[in-house]
């Protein structure tokens, strides 16, 4: 199966998803899916470093910013337009949002309802929603007073971290954690996590 994978940053789940592909393991683990093959990347931003990431592993790296001339609804929609076209010049049977920024509306969420999956660094449906993104989301745990976080991976439903959760991670929050030291422990969570949940998508999905 191919894979379009949306990034907005460092890139370092896109690093775990390449990793994971060259070692082998999702040609394996998704034997029953004829294999996962991350076909492209897609990021919002330009100059990322997820873009040399891809580019460094011979993956297509395409930029495609949102167009800030027009109004909230209709910039994600258009964005969201540019990537649905991507998806389908890819052949791409799922897509895979590792750390992407923007939100996605409209004619993809539709077309490919059930086939994209988020990565999102709390237990959801904690601390998610609009607004909550990289730090303010460990800030936000570690102001609750909270035992513990982790990471959710979940099929994207056109609402704002809000579709069925398929796999969960969970870290201890530790007495004297600042948001650094949390995320940096729920990150090492989420290169686990979007693996697996790539891994055993069809398995999961159906579920
Ligand atoms: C991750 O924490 C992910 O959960 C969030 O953005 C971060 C991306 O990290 N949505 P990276 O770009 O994959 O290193």
């Amino acid at each position: 199966m191919n894979i379009l994978v949306l990034v907005s940053g460092n890139g370092s789940n896109l690093q775990a998803l390449i990793d994971a592909e060259k070692s082998g393991r999702c040609s394996e683990g998704g034997r029953e899916s004829g294999g996962m093959r991350i076909a492209a990347v897609v990021s919002d931003k330009a100059g990322v470093f997820a873009l040399q990431r891809a580019n460094n592993a011979g993956i297509p790296a395409i930029t495609e910013t949102p167009d800030k001339s027009l109004p909230r609804e209709e910039r994600q929609r258009e964005l969201s337009d540019r990537i649905l076209r991507i998806a389908g010049k890819y052949n791409a049977g799922l897509i895979v949002l590792a750390g992407f920024l923007s939100i996605l509306r409209g004619n993809i969420v539709k077309a490919y309802s059930g086939r994209i999956i988020n990565l999102h660094p709390s237990l959801l449906p904690d601390f998610g929603g609009e607004g909550m993104y990289g730090d303010r989301v460990h800030r936000a745990v570690l102001a609750s007073g909270k035992k513990e976080s982790g990471c959710t991976v979940h099929l994207v439903d056109g609402g704002t971290d809000t579709g069925p959760v398929l796999l969960q991670r969970r870290v201890p929050v530790l007495p004297g954690d600042s948001a650094e030291s949390l995320a940096a422990r729920i990150h090492r969570e989420e290169h686990i996590a979007i693996v697996d949940a790539v891994i055993r998508f069809p398995e999961l999905s159906a579920l």
